[in-house]
């Protein structure tokens, strides 16, 4: 017999259709996000779910799917789902690491830019209008080469990060919960420093951490305050890691000097007020978002997903 999975959101053609010359494939062709409903009453008879960041994966959808063997989810993060009951229940979870981690770095890197420079803010300005023409003391930003950039979670996207940094000769930091070897920092050209010093320290502070219950709100009303008023936050790991309500008050009130922000707390709504203020630029969870990129991931999911459901042990298990 063959398995019978779950696609929840439409993939790259050619990575589906090896999927489909293994499986049954039910594929949510809709380009919206199943509603719980949908995916309680869909993933009923399944053998394995290819799950989108969207999809909320937990005890209860778990129990709808008493066949379920394996829960593959699109995107390098799992904090959508409920690892830890997926282990107890033996369903291997699963990621797509590695594929992602340039592109991201790319965006990262474009928000860092943006917002040091104000284009996005410059471009509505332009589109509206309202430039009054070359002035000398109109629109300036920061410089961003020979500025200080604090990375924080030295993984694989926060090297990525690193390494583009060295074009722009500055001075990396960065904080990670374990440091990185001597010989990793040296060839990197990246120095460690405790939290509180990064975020003392750098011109841009950006974050490459997973989220988690313990790094929730990571970035607070009292890492803002500890960041300098020219500094800039920039986030494209996931938005809980920082209190969005403190941080549209540490912009308002110029505490620091803006944001870079690519993921939000509860995506797709924004926090009241950070619409309006002019020194955040705000992209829509384009990380991974390129097209290359993107059938990566997907050829690495139906990896992932394929693997179990034929006795194999998947390329990228999470469950510890
Ligand atoms: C991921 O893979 O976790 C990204 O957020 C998806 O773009």
């Amino acid at each position: 017999m063959r398995p019978k999975v779950l696609v929840t959101r439409k993939l790259p053609q050619q990575a589906l259709e090896r999927l489909e010359r293994h499986c049954d494939v039910d594929l949510n062709g809709e380009d919206r996000p199943l509603t719980r409903q949908e995916l309680l009453n869909r993933i009923r008879d399944k053998d394995g779910i290819l799950s989108m960041l969207t999809d909320r994966i937990d005890a209860e959808l778990m129990d709808a799917a008493p066949k379920l063997k394996v829960i593959s989810n699109y995107a390098v993060g799992f904090n959508n789902i409920d690892v830890k009951e997926a282990t107890r229940r033996g369903i291997p979870v699963t990621n797509t690491p590695g594929v992602l981690t340039e592109s991201t770095a790319d965006l990262t890197w474009a928000l860092i830019m943006d917002v040091a420079r104000r284009v996005s803010e410059g471009d509505r300005v332009t589109r509206a209008g309202r430039w009054p023409g070359w002035s000398p003391m109109w629109m300036l930003g920061q410089d961003v080469h020979g500025a200080t950039l604090g990375i924080i979670g030295m993984g694989r996207i926060g090297k990525a990060v690193a390494r583009r940094a060295r074009g722009f000769d500055m001075q990396v930091i960065y904080y990670s919960r374990t440091r990185l070897p001597e010989d990793e920092e040296r060839a990197l050209g990246v120095s460690y420093r405790p939290l509180p010093d990064l975020l003392r320290q750098a011109d841009f502070v950006s974050l490459h951490v997973p989220y988690s219950e313990e790094t929730h709100h990571l970035i607070g009303a009292a890492e803002l305050a500890m960041m300098k008023s020219t500094a800039y936050l920039i986030n494209t790991a996931r938005g809980p890691l920082v209190d969005e309500r403190a941080l549209v008050r540490a912009l308002r009130e110029g505490q620091i000097a803006g944001a870079g922000l690519d993921v939000y707390e509860r995506e797709p709504e924004l926090a009241e007020g950070l619409a309006e203020l002019d020194n955040v630029v705000l992209s829509p969870h384009l990380g991974s978002s390129t097209w290359s990129t993107r059938l990566k991931m997907a050829e690495l999911a139906v990896d992932n997903l394929l693997a179990p459901l034929q006795g194999k042990r998947p390329p990228h298990l999470v469950n510890e």
